[in-house]
């Protein structure tokens, strides 16, 4: 009988926990890269996605020739204030061969990961990388929105360039002190900022990751200084972006997708002409990433299938890839298999038989 393996959240959590998180980010940062960098043999296309007034429903798949995978997700900005997460999900491997399911995954702290090692991966091509040595700033981030990826974000920036000062403002003060605590334990000096433009100043890098379903301005123009690279993750169903139409307009813009970012990213405010790059085609050096120190660089992050697909698929190969499955996995039986394919009554039949012998005896 064939079972499908599972990972449910403790099992995730115990993974990361086993291998590092920072670890664990800076391996799917180079597992991300591999299937951008083959991005043309990859079946893409835009994410399915049901809005209601608290939020977006989305179903995101995407395949090679061997594995079609997908993600469920969720985003509802309102939830936390009613004791949910704003992000939740989970994801599945199916054998193109057969079609039969082959790995389940929660993917809430994958999705987690997989954005920061997305946002790693965009400062790999794109950020100035901060020069280190005596008497020289180590490297700051501005984190703006200090909820559940915020950490994951902070960690994939330090593995990525080696920011290890973080600058960091939310609306909510809790969210701010959930972060600097946390953070300071994970070793990162944490600067509480007044407000967007303080935590930005003087970063190498400017990460927004905030949640609120409109069109917000979080980071003022003014407040983004030549050089910046900024990695915009909140802004990511239409009627939600966070940064402000004059900054879009004056910088470089990488996409993952450019169908869905034109719907859902930062240039959702922008005419459907405005230039942007993919960032799969920075990756294999079809296109030119950050042209001079001073250009301001943005990577308009919604997060597309390959990203998850690609995630689920590096999780599953070390959980299972050495042929002795690991402990943390669990087995369901999801397949329906009779002896005979076309039997499928059978198997009602023998629970038939079952549930009347129970009755007898
Ligand atoms: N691009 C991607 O691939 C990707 C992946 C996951 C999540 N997201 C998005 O990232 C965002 C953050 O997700 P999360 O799970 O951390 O959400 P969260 O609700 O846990 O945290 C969001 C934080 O933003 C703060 N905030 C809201 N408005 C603000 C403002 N104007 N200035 C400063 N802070 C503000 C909130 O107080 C909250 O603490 C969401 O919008 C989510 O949809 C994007």
């Amino acid at each position: 009988m064939t079972r499908v393996a599972y990972l449910d959240v403790p099992a995730t959590a115990a993974w990361v926990a086993r291998r590092g998180p920072e670890r664990v980010i800076a391996d799917l940062t180079d597992a991300v890269e591999r299937d951008f960098a083959r991005w043309p043999e990859l079946e893409t296309r835009p994410r399915l996605a049901s809005h209601s007034r608290d939020g977006v429903i989305e179903l995101m798949p995407a395949a090679d020739a061997t594995t079609f995978g997908f993600k469920l997700v969720n985003g509802h900005p309102r939830n936390p204030a009613r004791g949910y997460q704003t992000v939740t999900a989970l994801g599945m491997l199916v054998d193109v061969h057969n079609g039969y399911p082959s790995f389940l995954a929660e993917m809430t702290i994958l999705t987690a990961l997989r954005t920061a090692a997305t946002s790693a991966l965009a400062a790999r091509y794109l950020a100035r990388r901060p020069s280190v040595g005596p008497g020289v700033h180590a490297g700051v981030h501005a984190l703006i929105g200090c909820g559940a990826q915020s950490e994951f974000q902070a960690l994939a920036l330090r593995a990525e360039l080696g920011l290890n000062r973080l600058r960091v403002f939310d609306v909510d003060d809790a969210a701010v002190a959930k972060l600097h605590r946390t953070a300071t334990g994970l070793g990162f000096e944490v600067t509480v900022c007044a407000d967007a433009a303080d935590a930005a100043r003087g970063a190498d890098v400017v990460t927004t990751c905030t949640a609120d379903k409109r069109n917000a301005t979080v980071l003022p123009d003014d407040a983004v200084r030549a050089g910046q690279h900024l990695n915009a993750i909140g802004g990511d169903c239409p009627g939600k972006t966070e940064l402000d139409p004059a900054t879009v307009a004056r910088a470089a813009v990488f996409v993952e997708h450019e169908p869905q970012t034109r719907v859902e990213g930062e240039i959702q405010n922008r005419p459907p002409g405005f230039p942007v790059t993919e960032l799969w085609r920075v990756v294999t050096g079809q296109a030119e990433g950050r042209r001079d120190a001073d250009q301001v660089t943005i990577f308009d992050s919604v997060g597309f299938a390959v990203e998850d697909v690609a995630t689920l698929r590096f999780v599953a190969d070390d959980l299972l890839g050495t042929g002795v499955p690991d402990e943390l996995v669990q087995w369901l039986d999801l397949i329906a298999e009779p002896a005979d394919p076309k039997d499928l009554f059978s198997l009602v039949a023998a629970a038939q038989v079952r549930a009347s012998s129970v009755m007898t005896s």
